[in-house]
């Protein structure tokens, strides 16, 4: 449980039974929490985000013996993927129970459950013993943050305590599937696939937009999960050259590159005065891992522009392709 002791737990519960605010660590990013059935404590959620109010909070929930008192008209493919998946990377989209808040489902008729696959998330659901609602702890459209540092910097004084559980694991946001209709749809890809996904059901997953069921998903928005120094995305044997044409015309410029592997020939990129360059690694569960961390560093550094390589088209490189086309302007 890295830094974190009992009694950061036992106070983190008692700071969200009184109405307060703690981010916490998930194996996915960090996780600005409230009590779920609290909509005061939901409402400063919201606040402290800057989250437009018809965007819905995912509810995390400390067993699946809790999914019954906050969704109805439960399909078996529910509980299925819950046995499967729980504790993981996965929410579920389900019709919302009687007791769900209003402002936790930005007013819709669904709501977003999973059960968080970190032992310090756990612990502290645990404890509170009961549904916390969190989004990723960042500003709204920004970076999720995967390390408590990266929570620190951009909301610090306006949470009520911190939990440090390290870097997340997995990096990326859980994989979101509605099971609204007859046929899950996958709303947000993560590292649950859905050839995974489909392989559990037994039956074809499709991959779709919101719209398409008539939801609000903010995480769908075609822009989301941005540094603020503009970020371009870029074909490999392009990169460079557009590097040195921008630092030619005296901008500062970040790439964002892979190393070299499997997917990527080997380039040898010449350092000149203005570039930087931030490697990751040509390992899609590697690079996720990286991802937000890297955007956040090079965004520190202010510089005029990011490019990104872009990434292999292959399914196990779905989710960060995702996440990086909605990162680039
Ligand atoms: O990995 C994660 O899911 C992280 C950790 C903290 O659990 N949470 C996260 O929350 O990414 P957030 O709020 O940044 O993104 C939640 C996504 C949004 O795209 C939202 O629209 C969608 O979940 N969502 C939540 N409830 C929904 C609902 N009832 N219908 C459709 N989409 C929903
Ligand atoms: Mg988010």
């Amino acid at each position: 449980m890295s830094a974190v002791r009992n009694d950061d737990i036992a106070r983190a519960a008692g700071i969200l039974r009184s109405g307060g605010i703690v981010a916490f660590p998930t194996e996915t990013v960090y996780g600005l929490g409230a009590d779920a059935l609290n909509p005061q404590a939901v409402a400063r959620v919201f606040a402290i985000k800057r989250r437009p109010p018809d965007h819905p909070l995912i509810v995390h929930l400390p067993d699946v013996s809790y999914l019954k008192g906050w969704a109805c008209d439960i399909p078996r493919a529910a509980y299925r993927l819950a046995e499967k998946f729980w504790p993981g990377p996965l929410t579920l989209i389900l019709k919302r129970s009687a007791i769900v808040p209003d402002n936790v489902t930005g007013g819709q008729d669904s709501v977003g459950l999973r059960v968080p696959g970190h032992p310090v998330a756990l612990a502290l659901l645990e404890k509170f013993g009961g549904a916390v609602a969190a989004p990723s702890a960042n500003r709204f459209g920004h970076v999720s943050p995967t390390r408590a540092e990266h929570v620190l910097e951009e909301l610090g004084s306006e949470v009520d305590m911190i939990l440090d559980g390290g870097p997340c694991q997995v990096g990326l946001e859980s994989t979101i599937v509605s099971l609204l209709d007859a046929r899950p749809l996958i709303l947000r890809p993560g590292i649950i696939s859905r050839s995974m996904l489909a392989e559990a059901l037994g039956e074809e997953v499709e991959t779709g937009t919101a719209e398409k069921i008539n939801l609000r998903a903010p995480g769908m928005l075609a822009s989301h999960y941005a540094p603020r120094t503009p970020l371009h995305k870029v074909p490999s044997a392009e990169l460079y050259e557009r590097a040195f044409a921008l630092v030619t015309q005296g901008q500062r410029v970040g790439v964002l590159t892979r190393q070299e592997g499997v997917h990527k020939p080997v380039l040898s990129p010449v350092e000149g005065p203005g570039l930087y360059y931030y490697l990751l690694p040509d390992d899609p569960k590697d690079y996720a891992h990286e991802l937000y961390d890297t955007l956040r560093k090079a965004d520190a550094r202010r510089l005029d522009m990011l490019l990104i390589e872009e990434l292999p088209q292959d399914e196990a490189w779905l989710a960060v392709r995702d996440r990086v086309t909605r990162a680039a302007t």
